[in-house]
């Protein structure tokens, strides 16, 4: 029989690709996006597959149960890819109630839908929940993040996931739902919202602007290419054993500040500036409350048991990255100006 899955937040960053490669790679399935087109989502990210017959928008709030119990009506779901979520640490510091709304109670109405239109018949059925290493808190100097590492959120962003996380748990455990999880490190590549940090940076050494650094920069992320988290996001969704959690990293963790140094050198290059002009952009400014000093990812589990492993070299997906940013200045502007809102408005409303 032909699957019907919903990918949920598929108009955000890492949606967005999950999306392309699931109606690229899988003709015969056919892929709901939904999504409630919060800032952080933007159609524009799939112009590319927006006319293909196995694709299908809702625009719908996870939040909004009576809306998710009717897409559940209208299809016939046998999978679920849940990455809709409220995504930014530094707006968690800011506002945390729409981040224990949208991540904690977003999840637990899908996981209801789901367990209410499952009941009967669970076999072929899937959950995957896509969550995040900072789950797991900050580390010292040593060390990685394994599946077994203990949860210890400190921002309400992660606090927030890490909830969401264990609600995916017990409904595997108390109503048997067919559950997968995945924890990944920070992703970067082409159509990041300009908050985080990378494409922020990027944005600002373009219009000589100050790159605001937290702190002295010595902070420690583990990235990892979005295609290859979405890879593994197919992987794990197909091959994934049912209950399990999965790691997903890129063995790749890079201080800040020498991250910053490193994209400064590729955009001096790539815009002609003699070396050494964009590094003076750079601006330390007052750190993140709480800031996680270090995350890095043991993704062995993955590799043994489902052969991922990430398929670039830093360098070369940054400079991939800086060419999609300078290629795609209309991408920029328009997510900068808030007018893919209006995009949105054309796009559907008269349809
Ligand atoms: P994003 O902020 O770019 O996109 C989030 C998407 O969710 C947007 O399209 C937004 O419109 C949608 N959304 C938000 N609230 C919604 C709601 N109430 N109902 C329906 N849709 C809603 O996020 P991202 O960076 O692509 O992250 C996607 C998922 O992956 C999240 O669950 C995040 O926690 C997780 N994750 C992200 C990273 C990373 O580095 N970005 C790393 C690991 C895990
Ligand atoms: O680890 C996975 C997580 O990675 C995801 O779950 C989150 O959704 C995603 O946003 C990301 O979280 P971070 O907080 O690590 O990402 P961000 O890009 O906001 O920041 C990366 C690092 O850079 C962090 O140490 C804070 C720092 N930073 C960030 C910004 C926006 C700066 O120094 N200056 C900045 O302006």
């Amino acid at each position: 029989m032909k699957k019907t899955i919903l990918i949920t937040g598929g108009a955000g960053f890492i949606g967005s690709h999950v999306v392309r490669l699931f109606v690229n790679k899988y003709p015969d399935y056919q892929i709901v996006n939904g999504d409630a087109l919060t800032y952080a989502g933007n159609l524009e990210n799939l112009n590319d597959v927006q006319d293909k017959p196995n694709y299908t928008f809702e625009k719908v709030d996870i939040t909004d149960e009576t809306a998710i119990n009717a897409l559940f009506e209208k299809y016939a779901f046998s999978g679920i890819i849940h990455l809709a979520a409220e995504s930014h640490v530094d707006r968690s510091i800011q506002d945390p109630l729409t981040f224990i709304r949208t991540n904690v109670l977003g999840t637990a109405v899908l996981l209801n839908a789901a367990r209410k239109y499952w009941k009967d018949a669970m076999d072929g059925k899937r959950f995957y929940h896509v969550s995040t290493d900072e789950v797991y808190g900050s580390l010292g100097e040593e060390g990685f993040f394994t599946e077994e590492t203990a949860y210890d959120p400190r921002s309400p962003y992660s606090a927030s996931k890490a909830s969401s996380d264990h609600f995916v748990r017990a409904y595997f455990h108390t109503y048997h739902l067919p559950v997968v999880l995945s924890n990944c490190s920070n992703n970067y590549g082409s159509h990041h919202f300009p908050e985080k940090l990378i494409p922020l940076a990027i944005h600002n050494i373009r219009n000589n602007k100050p790159i605001p650094v937290y702190g002295t920069g010595e902070n420690v992320r583990d990235w990892l290419f979005v295609d290859d988290h979405a890879r593994a996001i197919d992987t794990i969704f197909h091959n994934g054993v049912t209950g399990e959690t999965y790691n997903i990293g890129g063995f790749n963790e890079w201080k800040n500040i020498d991250l910053i140094r490193l994209l400064c050198k590729i955009m001096d290059s790539k815009l002609g500036r003699e070396p050494g002009t964009s590094a003076q952009l750079i601006t330390f400014v007052k750190d993140r409350a709480g800031h996680d000093q270090r995350y890095a990812i043991d993704a062995s589990k993955l590799n043994k048991a489902l052969g991922w492993a990430p398929s670039l070299q830093f360098e070369e997906g940054l400079e991939k990255t800086v060419d999609w940013y300078l290629a795609n200045q209309d991408w920029l502007d328009h997510v900068t100006s808030g007018a893919y809102k209006k995009y949105y408005e054309e796009q559907y409303q008269q349809r």
